[in-house]
């Protein structure tokens, strides 16, 4: 690694196992480190001949110009950049992109939800949603315990945080939905912010819908050039076409079109699996 902190090698400074397939990466990048926001997202090519993959930040740390991403392995992309370790480098990562997250100081409590990779994408929001004087509970759904992820993180920057497991392992048994409507039957809640699989953030949202709940999701749509140019990450949200690159990737949850969402992410599955066999053929 260089001295001139301008310089991003995009070097594996930590690495970490957090669930099979799912990994904690602190990567040296300053000029990120010194910019991002809790929402934001950046666009890493894990490979020179990698495609670009879109990965929300779980952290930073702007003084030791550092950045923390989740990455879980799902195709060719994915499983190219959790192959990395420590002392390796990422070939390029570009960002600070999309807008911040849209938080205010509100009358009843703020409830960060987070699936999966989500569960680190939500905890900068919480942060700032905490700084304002806000009151936040965090929710952490999984199918069993050994899944939940980020929960010690997670707890570091919310008044309180709630466990559901699909299978009672831990926690509540059920769904997120289980628990936000439990915490709503006890008190008032004016925020939330939902950020995993596309069928977890739409039951947020139609659990929270009339209620006067502002209702955001951070929409997970495929990228391309994450800049507005291309679209690639084209949504309807409240009628209207959106670029979730460029004007989110934080909607209301209320006016998103999930069914387009869903019917788009699936776009190029048959692609997908070519690209990861022949991955594999190569290694084979
Ligand atoms: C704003 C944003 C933030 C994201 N943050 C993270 C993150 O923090 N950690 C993380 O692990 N992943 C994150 N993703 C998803 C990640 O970008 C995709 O999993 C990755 O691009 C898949 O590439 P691949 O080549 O490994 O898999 P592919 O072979 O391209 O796809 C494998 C599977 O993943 C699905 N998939 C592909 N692209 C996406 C996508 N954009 N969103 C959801 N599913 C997808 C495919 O439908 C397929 O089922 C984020 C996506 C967006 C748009
Ligand atoms: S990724 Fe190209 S417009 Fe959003």
């Amino acid at each position: 690694m260089s001295d001139n902190k301008y310089d991003q090698s995009f070097e594996v400074l930590e690495k970490r196992e957090l669930v099979s397939n799912t990994f904690h990466f602190v990567i040296h990048a300053p000029l990120l480190a010194k910019k991002i926001q809790a929402g934001q997202f950046i666009i890493m090519r894990p490979t020179k001949i990698s495609e670009r993959m879109p990965l929300s930040i779980a952290g930073w740390d702007r003084e030791k110009g550092t950045i923390t991403v989740i990455i879980m392995s799902a195709g060719r992309t994915s499983t190219e950049a959790t192959a990395k370790n420590v002392g390796d480098c990422f070939e390029d990562i570009v960002g600070p992109l999309g807008k911040r997250s849209h938080v205010t100081k509100f009358d009843g409590a703020c409830v960060v939800i987070g699936g999966g990779y989500g569960t680190g994408a939500v905890i900068p929001t919480a942060r700032d949603l905490k700084a304002l004087g806000n009151r936040v509970i965090g929710i952490v759904g999984a199918r069993t315990k050994d899944l939940l992820i980020m929960v010690e993180e997670l707890e570091e920057v919310c008044d309180e945080v709630i466990l559901t497991t699909n299978d009672g392992s831990i926690g509540v048994e059920g769904f997120v939905t289980t628990a936000l409507e439990q915490i709503m039957e006890k008190e008032k809640v004016s925020f939330t912010i939902a950020i995993g699989p596309v069928p977890m953030m739409k039951a947020v949202s139609d659990l929270t819908e009339g209620k006067e709940i502002q209702s955001w999701v951070s929409l997970n749509a495929i990228m391309v050039d994450g800049t507005g140019m291309c679209g690639a990450c084209r949504v309807s949200v409240g009628g209207k076409t959106k670029f979730a690159c460029f004007h989110g990737p934080d909607f209301n949850g209320h006016e998103v079109d999930y069914t387009e969402l869903m019917t788009r992410q699936k776009m190029y599955v048959e692609k997908e699996k070519l690209a990861l066999d022949a991955m594999k053929g190569q290694e084979a």
